[in-house]
C-alpha cells in the first residue's frame, strides 16, 4: 500500500451498534468480547476503522446514549480490560478505533445530575440548564424539551429524553471535565471520537423562543426553527480547543455528528483548526436516482471545496438501512448501485454492519417496539429498532449473533442473507464490497484522486472521474433496470465490474447492463 495512506481519509470506516453485532456472553445482548471475536472477519472485509456506539455504563434508556460515566465501561458490554483487549486486537490487524462521545447530555443518572437537581445552591446545579420558567423549547423524542423537578422547584433542559439532561458547556468545570474525556480514551489508545449532536452543545444564554417553522410536520421539534438551541457561535472556539488537544497525539480524529445540518454549516464546521470531519447526513434522503445522488454530490463537494474532506454515509443506527430503502425484496442489484457510490466518491465512507450483506430493516410489532420515539410517536413513527437488528452471522436459529433470544428479532431472511451464506458467493453483496475494498487500496486516485462530474447523455447513469497524478479512473453507476450505452472520454480499460468478467468496453464505448457498476481506468 502507499505510503501516504492516512487512515481517517483514505480510510473506510465501519460502525457497530455494539447491542446487536455478537453476543459472547449469552445474555442477548452483543458485547465487546463479541466484537474482538469478529475483528478477523473485520479485516477480511477490508474496512480501515471501527466506529463504536456507547458502551459506557448506562441506564439505557436511549440504548447507550443516555451514559452514566465517561471512563468505564458498562457491564453489559464488558470492562475496561475487555476494551483494551479489542483495542489491542484491532491495533494488531491495522483496524483503528473510534468512539462515539455523548457529551450535550448525560443520563439523569449520572452523579453529576444526581448532585445536580439535589437542590439549588448544589455546586453542580450549574452543570445543567435550570430555569425558573420554560421557554418553548421542544425535545426532538416528544413534547416539551422542559421538565420539571418538584423538589427543588425549577425545570431542567433535554433536547431528547428527560432521561437525558442536556449539561450547560457554558461552565468552565462541565468544558473542563468534558475535554479530559477525550484525554481519557486516546491515552487508552483510541483513535478517533464520534462526536454526538457536537453543534448543540451550546444554547442561547439568555433562552429566546424559537420562532416558528410555516408547514406542517409531525414532531413539534419540525415546527420551529432552530436558530437558539443548536448552532450557537460559541461552538468554533471549543471546536478550536478539541483540535489542538487531538494534534497532541498522532494521528487522531474527530468526526462530529451534525444535528439538522445543511451541507454549508457541516462544511463549516470542519478544517484544520476545527473537525476533521462532520457528517452530511444528505445521502439518507436520496432517491434511487442518477439525478437525484448528483445533486447531493454537487451540493456537498461545492460547500466543502476542493481543499476540504468530503464523507458519505448510506446507514446508521438512526434511519432505515440503504437496502431496505433502495432493494425491492431480496434482491441486491440496487445494493450494488449505491454501494458501488459510497466506495469511489470523494470522501471518507462510513459502512454501517451488516450494510455489506445487504441486511434489510426488520419490521416490529407494536409490543416489540423498544425505541423510545417509536413508542412516542406510534404508528406514524416506528422509531429506529428496525436497523438495529442483531447481525447476521449465519443461518442457526439467532442467526449466530447469539445462543438466546436477542433483544431485538432476528431479520427472517438471515436464513439465506448471512455472512456464512456470502463468503461462499463470488457473485454476493460481500464479495462486491470487498473487492471494491481491495481496489480501492491498490487504485490511490480512488482514494485521494480529484472529483469532477463526467457528462454522460443518459440521465440514468452517473458518471465521474477520480484523477490523481496522470491517473484517470472513471466511475460509471447505471440506476436503470435497462441496458445502457455511454460514451468513455477516451481509451479505457475495465478494472471492476459489478457483473464479473462481462464488463463490455468496444473501443470508447461501454456496454452496461442493468444496475451495472463499471469502473474503468482511462
Ligand atoms: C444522536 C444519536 O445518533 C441518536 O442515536 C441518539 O438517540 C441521540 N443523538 C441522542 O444522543
Amino acid at each position: 500500500m502507499n505510503n501516504d495512506f492516512l487512515w481517517w481519509r483514505d480510510g473506510v470506516i465501519y460502525q457497530i451498534y455494539p447491542r446487536s453485532f455478537a453476543d459472547s456472553n449469552g445474555d442477548g445482548v452483543g458485547d465487546l468480547p463479541g466484537i474482538t471475536a469478529r475483528l478477523d472477519y473485520l479485516a477480511e472485509l477490508g474496512i480501515d476503522a471501527i466506529w463504536l456506539s456507547p458502551f459506557y455504563p448506562s441506564p439505557q434508556a436511549d440504548f447507550g446514549y443516555d451514559v452514566s460515566d465517561y471512563k468505564n465501561v458498562d457491564p453489559l458490554f464488558g470492562t475496561l480490560a475487555d476494551f483494551d483487549t479489542l483495542v489491542a486486537e484491532a491495533h494488531r490487524r491495522g483496524i483503528r478505533v473510534v468512539v462515539d462521545l455523548v457529551l450535550n447530555h448525560t443520563s439523569d443518572q449520572h452523579p453529576w445530575f444526581l448532585e445536580s437537581r439535589s437542590s439549588r445552591d448544589n455546586p453542580k446545579r450549574d452543570w445543567y440548564l435550570w430555569r425558573q420558567k420554560p421557554n418553548n423549547w421542544h425535545s426532538i423524542f416528544g413534547g416539551r424539551g422542559w421538565e420539571w423537578d418538584a423538589k427543588t422547584g425549577e425545570y431542567y433542559f433535554h433536547m431528547f429524553l428527560k432521561q437525558q439532561p442536556d449539561v450547560n458547556w457554558r461552565n468552565p468545570e462541565v468544558r473542563r471535565e468534558m475535554l479530559d474525556v477525550f484525554r481519557f480514551w486516546a491515552e487508552r489508545g483510541v483513535d478517533g471520537f464520534r462526536l454526538d449532536v457536537f453543534n448543540a452543545y451550546f444554547k442561547h444564554p439568555d433562552f429566546p423562543n424559537n420562532p416558528r417553522k410555516p408547514g406542517f410536520a409531525l414532531r413539534s421539534f419540525d415546527r420551529q426553527q432552530h436558530i437558539y438551541d443548536i448552532d450557537q457561535p460559541e461552538m468554533y472556539p471549543l471546536l478550536k480547543e478539541i483540535r489542538a488537544l487531538l494534534d497532541a497525539y498522532p494521528e487522531r480524529y474527530a468526526v462530529g455528528e451534525t444535528f439538522l445540518a445543511t451541507p454549508e454549516r457541516a462544511a463549516s464546521y470542519c478544517g484544520s483548526d476545527k473537525l476533521h470531519a462532520a457528517f452530511n447526513f444528505d445521502f439518507l434522503f436520496r432517491k434511487f436516482s442518477a439525478t437525484d445522488f448528483a445533486e447531493g454530490i454537487r451540493l456537498w463537494e461545492a460547500a466543502i471545496g476542493e481543499n476540504g474532506w468530503p464523507n458519505y454515509v448510506l446507514s446508521n443506527h438512526d434511519q432505515p438501512r440503504s437496502a431496505t430503502r433502495y432493494t425491492k425484496g431480496e434482491d441486491d442489484a440496487r445494493a450494488k448501485v449505491v454501494l458501488g457510490l459510497l466506495l469511489t466518491l470523494r470522501g471518507t465512507p462510513f459502512l454501517y454492519y451488516g450494510e455489506e450483506i445487504g441486511m434489510r430493516d426488520i419490521t416490529l410489532t407494536r409490543h416489540e417496539i423498544q425505541d423510545p420515539p417509536g413508542k412516542y410517536y406510534w404508528p406514524f413513527y416506528k422509531g429506529r429498532d428496525g436497523c438495529r437488528s442483531p447481525m447476521q452471522w449465519d443461518e442457526s436459529p439467532y442467526a449466530g449473533f447469539s445462543t438466546v433470544k436477542p433483544w431485538l428479532p432476528v431479520h427472517p431472511n438471515h436464513l439465506r442473507r448471512n455472512v456464512k451464506t456470502q463468503r461462499n458467493d463470488p457473485g454476493s453483496l460481500f464479495h462486491f464490497v470487498r473487492t471494491l475494498l481491495a481496489l480501492r487500496k491498490q487504485q490511490p486516485a480512488l482514494l485521494r484522486g480529484a472529483f469532477r462530474f463526467l457528462q454522460v447523455a443518459d440521465a440514468e447513469v452517473l458518471a465521474y472521474e477520480r484523477v490523481l497524478e496522470g491517473e484517470r479512473i472513471w466511475v460509471y453507476l447505471n440506476f436503470s433496470a435497462q441496458e445502457k450505452t455511454v460514451s468513455l472520454p477516451g481509451q479505457a480499460r475495465s478494472l471492476f465490474s459489478s457483473h464479473g468478467e462481462e464488463s463490455r468496453i468496444f473501443r470508447e464505448v461501454l456496454n452496461m447492463h442493468p444496475y451495472e457498476v463499471s469502473i474503468v481506468h482511462g
